[in-house]
């Protein structure tokens, strides 16, 4: 296929060997023409585009767009894909009351997997995969109604009612509207703040075979509807090892700075490279990355322009954030190991300073890359090679034996 890959099917074909791989470090699973990364330069291209173009001279439908068909939509596809998603914002009314079967405290991942699961018990026109005309319609339904069901989530758990969706705001105030407004009192976004949360949005919306699109892929070869894929895809990315990096990034950065800031980081660097502690800097490193992720690098300008915005630009967390992460770029056990700051490093300070809460981050990071799942799964389902997805594995237990009678055991 090409100089450093091998295609192994052609090699062992129908002769019983495979390859011994855990944790896929040098398995493509699929051919994808949906986004590149060049790890060791730091780039990231979508159908092409350099993420920095995209997060400054399109929106997060043009995105959406461009990663579901392939191209940037003109003026006028521009328009109709607005309209398009703006039709499905709400959700079924009777939504609301599963959502109460949680309780007030559930983590909003937990109620996100649920919600999104439910989806295919309401919209029945767009649950056979194999249609493109139902996977079209599904991926609609979720690029709109995700913002809806995570502000849901949010005032479900706030003990506040809920706000609906107001379909002249952009895609991002919207959101923000959703998440804010109140009966008592409506939200102005504040530009600033809505571009932000919308390059949020684009810098999350994929990253090829990541963890939770790989679930997807694999939760949809078996001929699932799109829901319940996706749906697995938003459990998958809870994990702070993935989409609760986020989370854990800012709770760690609190953290450090209730035991003594930015005094105290050469005290937490130490305990991180302590090879007897678990303790990891979260937000730091990547598989793919070995240099700085290019998301990262717009987080970090996006979190300049959302405290100057807000005339927060001494804000003790932002500034330990940035003195941790001069001193890990230049220790030695970091530079060793090519760990750079990931996208999860400084969104979390954005996101705060918006005013959203640390538990809601993943759940954003889920709604922005839902249209990434979708893309891939659209991408597989088309694919004339594709088959449902069937790891092998190097059996290492016992040999066949008889099982004793209980009193031998
Ligand atoms: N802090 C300290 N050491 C680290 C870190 C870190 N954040 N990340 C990797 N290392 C070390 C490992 O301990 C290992 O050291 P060793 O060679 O001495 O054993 C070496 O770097 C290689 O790390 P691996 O765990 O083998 O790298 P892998 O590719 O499997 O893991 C991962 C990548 C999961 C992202 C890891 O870097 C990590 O846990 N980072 C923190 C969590 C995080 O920020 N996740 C977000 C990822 S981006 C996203 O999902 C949007």
């Amino acid at each position: 296929i090409g100089p450093d890959v091998i295609d192994i099917r052609k090699l062992y074909g129908q002769t019983g060997k495979f390859t011994y791989d855990p944790g896929f470090l040098s398995t493509a699973s699929c051919q994808s023409t949906i986004t590149y990364i060049d790890g060791d330069k730091g780039e990231l291209l979508y159908r092409g585009y350099p993420i920095e173009q995209l997060a400054t001279q399109c929106d997060f439908l043009d995105t959406c767009y461009l990663l579901l068909y392939g191209e940037l939509p003109n003026e006028q596809k521009q328009k109709d894909f607005h309209k398009l998603v703006s039709e499905h914002t709400m959700v079924h009314e009777q939504m609301q009351f599963f959502l109460r079967g949680f309780r007030r405290d559930a983590h909003p991942m937990a109620v996100l997997t649920g919600l999104v699961g439910a989806l295919s018990a309401f919209y029945h026109d767009s649950t056979d995969i194999n249609n493109p005309t139902h996977r079209n319609i599904a991926a609609i339904r979720l690029i709109a109604k995700m913002p809806t069901l995570v502000a849901m989530a949010y005032k479900y758990g706030e003990g506040q009612p809920y706000v609906y969706p107001r379909n002249k705001l952009s895609y991002a105030g919207n959101f923000m509207r959703m998440m804010f407004a109140t009966p008592c009192e409506d939200y102005e976004p504040n530009e600033v703040l809505v571009r932000a949360m919308d390059r949020i949005f684009i810098l999350h919306a994929d990253h090829e075979q990541n963890a939770s699109t790989s679930t997807v892929r694999l939760c949809g070869s078996s001929g699932t509807n799109p829901f319940a894929a996706i749906a697995a895809g938003v459990a998958c990315l809870w994990g702070p090892a993935h989409g609760g990096a986020n989370e854990a990034a800012l709770n760690m950065l609190e953290d450090i700075q209730r035991n003594g800031g930015i005094e105290k980081i050469g005290e937490f660097i130490k305990q991180v490279k302590d090879k007897n502690s678990s303790v990891k800097l979260m937000g730091f490193g990547h598989r793919v990355y070995k240099n700085y992720d290019p998301r990262a690098k717009l987080m970090r300008e996006t979190c300049y322009e959302v405290l100057g915005a807000l005339g927060l630009e001494n804000d003790p967390l932002f500034k330990l954030a940035m003195a941790l992460e001069k001193i890990a770029l230049e220790d030695e056990y970091f530079v060793a190991r090519k760990l750079y700051p990931n996208v999860d490093f400084y969104s979390g300070i954005v996101q705060r300073a918006i005013g959203i809460p640390v538990s809601l981050f993943t759940a954003i990071f889920a709604l922005a890359r839902t249209v990434g799942w979708i893309a891939q799964l659209n991408e597989m389902i088309g694919d004339p090679e594709y088959k449902i997805g069937r790891p092998r594995q190097l059996f290492v237990g016992s040999e066949r034996r008889d099982v004793p009678p209980l009193h031998q055991r």
